[in-house]
């Protein structure tokens, strides 16, 4: 239980606007070079897809207005600097429901996988993983808390505090 705490890096930080949750998202994306699975987690509206959409700017997608939650597939892909998997749960009451479609080859794929509503299959997450857990503060207003599990993820969340900090 020590060692996997440990084993965490977390880091949280407040916005105050739609467009700084996206900035921030596009510092996150700029700084991926690897595979990475992103566990968005936090009520409806607290920000997950602008988040998302930042990321994916940041990963070199042309146009985020691309970058829809995928309600009835599930998973949409585009291409950025790595491939980029937006997995949206909302609509899954099972976790069964996402291992019928893949999803070791999702969390397992050559890319950036992001998963909107990912605490409805906390058990399926790899071990290694960035979550960031999103709340509502007020109308513009939220609070991001990120939490780098293994090594790569750990440096990721210490990365973007620093960068964050910078751009300030
Ligand atoms: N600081 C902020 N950061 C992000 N979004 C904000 C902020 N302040 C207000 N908003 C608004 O909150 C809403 C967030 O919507 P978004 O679709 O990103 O949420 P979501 O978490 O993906 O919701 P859902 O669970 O429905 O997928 C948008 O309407 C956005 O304009
Ligand atoms: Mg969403």
């Amino acid at each position: 239980m020590n060692q996997e705490k440990q084993a965490e890096e977390t880091w949280s930080v407040k916005t105050s606007s739609p467009d700084e949750t996206f900035r921030l998202g596009q510092l996150l994306g700029a700084m991926l070079s690897e595979s990475t699975v992103i566990a968005l987690m936090g009520d409806l509206g607290t920000g997950k897809t602008v988040f998302v959409k930042g990321v994916a700017r940041g990963l070199g997608v042309a146009d985020e207005r691309d970058v829809t939650s995928p309600t009835f597939v599930l998973v949409n892909e585009y291409r950025g600097r790595l491939p980029v998997f937006h997995v949206d749960l909302y609509r899954v009451e099972k976790s069964a429901e996402v291992e019928d479609l893949g999803w070791e080859e999702l969390i397992s794929a050559p890319g950036v996988t992001l998963v909107e509503w990912a605490e409805k299959v906390s058990k399926l997450l790899p071990e290694e993983r960035l979550e960031v857990h999103l709340e509502w503060v007020g109308a513009v207003e939220r609070k991001l808390v990120f939490i780098g599990k293994g090594q790569a993820a750990r440096g990721l969340v210490q990365g973007l505090g620093e960068k964050w900090m910078k751009e300030e």
